[in-house]
């Protein structure tokens, strides 16, 4: 196959950032996404309806004048959350999901849930309402390992949820294990995941292996080769259940190289080109459009996009910048080294 016709693509999970590096990554996403799920791990964070609404209109504003691109917003959950706001934000249509992320999970996580007992009233009127919870799958605690923190999150946090709420729907977000796979599996109802490009493409060794790549470090952290083996034969499966989250985070290269790096890939730019590269090599490019265009919207209740967008295949790996410069300084594009030869339209 040469050439795939397919859907227009949504991002169901993407860190847009603020002001110059909103500026700068935003149209690498609206270019050839028309919707993505905004994260709300802003410093502050966005808590509330109105810092939403907010937040959405500086992304408008940022947008290119010939794109089209709707951000779907999400609320950042804290034990301080209220229910009613939530509520109000979801009739109105500007609230998608909520975002849980564990106390000291990840970037700026720090107003997250320490007690989940306190976040209860909030999550059950999400279940009353039909507002899914996207979740932060790791715990925090020191005494986990690091490479076993989202296994340990389903079975102390995910899964008691879980049994209080069956009515919640949950997206357990950036899938990096067999165990979260074998988890959504399994389930019967209300529970989904996203699986990032990056994800698919490298294990724990190319973080490690031969020296430090600080590019490759993000959060939940790529484990060993069996799990990513797992997460392609997800993603390529066509099971609804499964759907494109990039997680695109752009931190600025001075934050990413340094003593205490940050994490987050910055992958908007290429990962389409990417994941037709990857589905290729999976023989799974039939279903491709599945996973980028089709069950993420089945998921959140929206119809699939009308346009569609054409990947090409060309002789050449198709060229794209090593680094993105911004008024916020230097991005190191996701994968360094990663060649594929699909271009798209
Ligand atoms: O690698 C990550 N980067 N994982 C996250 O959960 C947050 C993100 C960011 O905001 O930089
Ligand atoms: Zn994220």
């Amino acid at each position: 196959m040469t050439s795939l016709t397919i859907r227009r693509p949504d991002d169901w999970h993407l860190h847009l950032r603020d002001g110059d590096m909103l500026k700068a990554v935003l149209p690498y996403t609206s270019r050839h996404f028309a919707r993505a799920i905004i994260m709300p791990n802003l410093v502050p964070p966005v808590v509330t309806s109105s810092d939403a609404s907010a937040y959405r209109d500086r992304i408008l504003a940022a947008l290119p004048q010939d794109h089209v691109f709707e951000p779907l917003m999400t609320l950042y959950l804290t034990e301080g959350t209220s229910p009613d706001d939530v509520e109000e934000g979801a009739r109105s249509g500007l609230i998608k999901a909520v975002k849980l992320y564990p106390a000291g999970a990840t970037t700026n996580s720090a107003s997250g849930v320490r007690n989940f007992d306190n976040a209860m009233p909030v999550l059950e009127r999400m279940a009353k309402i039909g507002l899914p919870l996207c979740v932060h799958g790791e715990v925090t605690s020191p005494h986990v390992d690091i490479f076993d923190r989202e296994a340990a999150f389903i079975e102390a946090v995910l899964d008691p949820i879980r049994r209080r709420l069956p009515e919640l729907k949950i997206t357990m977000e950036h899938v990096t294990t067999s165990d979260g796979i074998d988890y959504i599996k399994n389930s019967t109802a209300n529970l989904a995941g996203t699986i990032t490009t990056h994800h698919l493409i490298i294990n724990r060794n190319a973080i490690l292996a031969g020296g430090i790549r600080p590019h490759y470090y993000c959060l939940p952290v790529a484990k060993r080769e069996s799990h990513r083996l797992a997460l392609r034969a997800a993603a390529t499966s066509g099971d609804t259940r499964f759907f494109l989250g990039t997680d695109s985070a752009p931190h600025v290269d001075p934050l990413k190289e340094s003593a205490c790096g940050c994490a987050g890939c910055f992958t908007s730019i290429n990962t389409l080109s990417c994941l037709a590269h990857v589905f290729e090599e999976d023989d799974a490019l039939d279903r491709l459009e599945a996973f980028v265009s089709l069950n993420g919207p089945l998921w959140y209740g929206m119809l699939p996009n009308e346009e569609r967008i054409t990947l090409t295949k060309k002789k050449e790996p198709v060229g794209y910048p090593d680094r993105i410069e911004t008024q916020a300084g230097p991005v190191t594009v996701f994968d360094p080294m990663f060649r594929s030869h699909w271009d798209v339209g």
